[in-house]
């Protein structure tokens, strides 16, 4: 199947799914977790348990949110991020599923109803004790050069982002939203992610199995190759400017 082939279905569809991961926040300047330079290819990432029981990995793992938060304060959607949210205005999406903390959907312009962040969101932080949210803005101010991690004011719980670590579970509503979509996409596309991290990376089979065609946008080669309709193998900054004019009157 071509670009042009796949545009000019899109021009058709109405309920197109998109599922992305840190591939499409890389060209706004948020580094993924698997390239080379990666998060992950740089530290260990903090797993829920080890919040939970280490004052030292609660410490490193707020460390590393007062430098994201300003990161992400920085960055700009792109326009990946923007051509999924012109689907959602020309009545063609039916949700998005993204596993991005960063926001930048939201900022570039999909609604809050078609959207569902599985692994959470970097913009809010609860109390694991009593569920009290927090202004991350606000918490992340109080902490000091040195700092021992914070507590809730309301019960002394610990204080944790909103998004889920390796090992916590997984937000119930957003996976049954997602299971949904997966399950009624007319079209799923995967855009960004390297399809390794469990149960995230079902959702794509789920679809494809439920009937959708499937088709993946992504810089390599992912695990369900074999299972997709379409492929474009490159920079999705890329596929975007190649695709939008094709849909511009659709
Ligand atoms: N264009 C095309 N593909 C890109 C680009 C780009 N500009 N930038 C990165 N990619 C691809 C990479 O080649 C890689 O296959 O995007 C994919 C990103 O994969 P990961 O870094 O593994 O990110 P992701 O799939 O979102 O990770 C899933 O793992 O650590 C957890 O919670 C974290 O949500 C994350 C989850």
């Amino acid at each position: 199947m071509t670009l042009d082939d796949f545009a000019s279905i899109l021009r058709r569809a109405t309920d197109v799914v998109f599922f992305t991961g840190a591939g499409i926040s890389t060209e706004s300047g948020i580094p993924d977790f698997r390239s080379p330079g990666g998060k992950w290819t740089r530290m260990k990432p903090v797993y829920f348990d080890e919040f939970i029981s280490s004052e030292e990995a609660r410490v490193r793992a707020w460390q590393r949110k007062k430098e994201s938060h300003l990161l992400y304060k920085e960055v700009k959607p792109n326009v990946g991020h923007t051509s999924i949210s012109n689907f959602e205005k020309r009545g063609k999406l039916l949700g998005l599923i993204t596993q991005n903390i960063d926001g930048l959907h939201s900022r570039g312009g999909v609604s809050d109803g078609k959207i569902v962040e599985l692994h959470g969101s970097d913009r809010t932080v609860v109390c694991l004790g009593c569920g009290k949210d927090f202004d991350p803005e606000e918490v992340l101010e109080s902490l000091g050069e040195t700092f021992t991690s914070p507590r809730c004011d309301a019960c002394d719980g610990l204080l944790k982002s909103g998004t889920i670590s390796f090992g916590q579970p997984m937000p119930q509503a957003a996976m049954q939203q997602a299971q949904v979509w997966s399950e009624a996409a007319e079209i799923f596309v995967v855009v960004g992610s390297s399809l390794v991290v469990q149960p995230a990376a079902s959702f794509p089979v789920i679809a494809k199995q439920a009937g959708a065609l499937l088709a993946v946008v992504n810089r390599e080669a992912t695990p369900i190759e074999s299972l997709a309709d379409y492929s474009y193998e490159g920079e999705i900054g890329e596929f975007f400017r190649k695709l939008n004019p094709l849909l511009a009157d659709a």
